[in-house]
């Protein structure tokens, strides 16, 4: 069967953005922003942008777009042997529950904009949170299930300007708001005194999530790009574009708290909680609301597409390989369902009818959550630098670069050094910081 590739270099660029978008630029970047000191938060975050997440990027495209094979082949491609066939596992059983969390969020998403389009709706218990996480499965489904170029490409190309629109009528509205001034200055005003490790730390582990490094959605989506693109300038693009739309986020976010007299730092339950109060206090305020949560609805479920295209791909190559192959659109079955099911004991942990998924004083929505996020990604990025520094042949980069950027030589060095020696240590530290260790 011949593999389905993106159109064009514009559809490459709107798919690959469309999946990096997600609830970790409009929902987490800017209560971290507000937790660790705006502005100094912001210069480390684009640094490490820069500095980590262009060639981490870099090198998972690459190894969708030389192997040509999902995350399942393309360590086995590359490697010309199996014995780095547990990386791919593991990446697609962490996807599976990043799903299952992520849905339990999307649902929420899915809910406010429900209930700010219809204020009178009833929707109070916990079982509306599971019929909005199956509505968010149901969409995403549907998008996979229509294929690379009529389903993922061709929407992304329609909801990312949408979603582009959208941030910035926010922007610009809240900074008309009496007192966004100060928020403004909160986000813009460099405060060197604000730097310190843990924020360091923190810009990190947010740039690795918000641009999907380690999720196997890189090289998925590598694996569909034409032959003659440039990657590095594909690469670019989508940073430019995820990064552009935090900040916007942020613009919309932290002023109009400010604006309504409450804190930034109110961590996760900024979206959720602060924001509805500060809409309702708002003149215009219902309008907001509505083009809020669809932002964060957009974001959230092209988001998930990317994660799901990642196991439907894995699905189908694994079985390609046995007596009885499965369809496409089969594997999008089993793996929407596999996520629903997952997110729907997720949501199922934080109502009072799901005692039982609570232990150690936590939901199984929270030990999911921190068992990806703390081991199971950096794990699998930590594997995913070693595998390419240190085991695939140099030339695959180099015949990469050279007929975009000659033999530049030195660049290629200064990726190998980084990616061989500097990335594997501060992967290792960005985990030893999530568990709490440093
Ligand atoms: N980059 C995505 C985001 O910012 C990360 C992600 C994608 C997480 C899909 C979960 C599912 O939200």
């Amino acid at each position: 069967m011949v593999k389905e590739q993106f159109n064009s270099r514009f559809g490459v660029i709107m798919a690959t953005a469309a999946g990096a978008v997600g609830l970790g630029n409009i929902w987490k970047f800017p209560y971290m922003l507000g937790q660790n000191g705006g502005a100094a938060f912001l210069v480390v975050y684009i640094v490490c942008v820069l500095l980590f997440g262009l060639p981490l990027m870099i090198t998972e495209f690459v190894m969708g777009k030389r192997s040509g094979q999902s995350v399942r082949g393309a360590y086995q491609v590359l490697a010309g042997n199996t014995h780095w066939n547990g990386i791919p596992i593991l990446t697609c059983l962490s996807v599976m529950l990043i799903i299952g969390v992520y849905l339990v969020i999307t649902g929420w998403c899915v809910k406010y904009l429900l209930l700010s389009v219809f204020p009178s709706l009833p929707m109070l218990n916990g079982w509306t949170d599971i019929l909005c996480n199956t509505i968010a499965v149901f969409i995403s489904v549907m998008v996979v299930w229509m294929g690379v170029n009529k389903g993922i490409e061709r929407l992304s190309k329609i909801f990312m300007p949408i979603l582009l629109l959208i941030v910035i009528i926010l922007a610009v509205r809240v900074a008309f708001l009496p007192g966004a001034k100060e928020g403004l200055t909160f986000l813009f005003a460099f405060d060197a005194s604000k730097l310190s490790f843990d924020v360091v730390l923190s810009a990190l582990g947010q740039c690795f999530y918000s641009l999907s490094i380690g999720m196997g959605a890189l090289i998925t989506f590598g694996s569909y790009i034409p032959k003659k693109q440039n990657v590095v300038s594909l690469v670019g693009n989508v940073i430019a574009v995820d990064t552009l739309v935090a900040v916007l986020a942020a613009c919309a976010i932290i002023p109009a708290v400010f604006a309504y007299g409450s804190s930034p730092e109110q961590g996760p339950k900024l979206v959720f909680s602060v924001l509805p109060v500060v809409f309702q206090q708002m003149p215009g305020g219902q309008v907001m609301a509505v083009l809020f949560f669809a932002l964060l609805c957009i974001a959230a479920i092209t988001s998930i597409v990317s994660l799901l295209e990642v196991l439907t791909a894995s699905l189908v190559d694994i079985s390609a390989q046995k007596k009885h192959p499965l369809t496409r659109h089969r594997a999008i079955l089993y793996t929407g369902g596999v996520c629903l099911l997952i997110s729907i004991f997720c949501a199922l942990s934080l109502t009072d009818s799901g005692n039982w998924l609570v232990w150690g004083g936590k939901t199984l929505f929270d030990h999911i959550d921190r068992l990806t996020s703390c081991y199971m990604l950096p794990l699998v990025a930590l594997s995913t630098v070693i595998f390419f520094g240190w085991f695939v042949d140099k030339n695959v980069m180099k015949e990469e670069m050279q007929p975009h950027y000659g033999s530049r030589l030195w660049t290629i060095r200064v990726y190998y050094f980084l990616i061989r020696w500097c990335f594997p240590i501060l992967i290792f530290l960005i985990a030893l910081h999530s568990i709490g260790i440093i």
